[in-house]
């Protein structure tokens, strides 16, 4: 399974690239607001950090502006991917950038017809919220399998990338459902690396250590 981070800060990316356990970045606009900074500045610094997937979310209503966006945010550098709506006119904007060669990741799914309809659209990647399905009481990996099993059925290329995670076990159950991509934010990608058996063996073998005659 691919692992993204989902933050448009640099800081955070740079200390996950450093692991060596980042293979993508997701973006929004509200992750870009926190920043305070210019949108293409933030992209610009992103594609510095990571050699991979980078998707930056186009804003337009309709049709004809997401894909002048998107050619314009596409041109930025070669692994830039263009979030579009799941809507009918992100759906157009996902058909005409595709046959320009712009990747895409169609954000804010949250059933299976959207996501089955995503890939005959010609999608790179679709993104199931999961976080923002449970916060509904409704089971975001519920959807993942279903997604899973659609696109396993009609042989779709299309990736899906588990979104809005909350947790470490939205990572596990989406990679168990056969998920391609986890997107995390930058706090449970540093949940993920802890436990605390490994915690409690390094202050023993620490501990143990010191009784090595030196
Ligand atoms: C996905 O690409 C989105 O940026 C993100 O996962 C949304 O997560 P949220 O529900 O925590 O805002």
């Amino acid at each position: 399974m691919k692992i993204f981070i989902d933050t448009a800060n640099i800081e955070e990316i740079r200390e996950c690239a450093a692991m060596g356990v980042i293979d993508g970045v997701t973006t929004n606009p509200t992750l870009v607001a926190k920043t305070g900074r210019k949108f293409e500045e933030v992209l610009g610094d992103i594609v510095e950090v990571v050699d991979g997937p980078i998707s930056a979310e186009i804003v337009s209503p309709d049709a004809d502006g997401m894909v002048a966006e998107a050619r314009g945010l596409a041109a930025i550098h070669r692994n830039i991917v263009i979030k579009f709506p799941l809507t009918a006119e992100g759906l157009k904007a996902v058909r005409r950038s595709s046959k320009e060669g712009i990747k895409s990741n169609v954000t804010l799914c949250f059933s299976p017809a959207q996501a089955l309809l995503a890939a005959k659209a010609g999608a790179t990647y679709v993104s199931p919220f999961v976080g923002r399905l449970d916060d509904v009481s409704a089971s975001g990996m519920d959807l993942i399998h279903q997604i899973v099993q659609i696109y396993e059925n009609y042989g779709f290329d299309t990736q899906v990338i588990v979104a809005s995670i909350r947790s470490p076990m939205h990572l596990v159950e989406g990679a168990l459902a056969g998920a391609h991509v986890a997107t995390c934010p930058y706090s449970v990608i540093k949940q993920l690396v802890k436990h605390p058996l490994t915690d409690i063996g390094i202050e023993r073998f620490l501990a143990d250590w010191q009784k090595v005659p030196r």
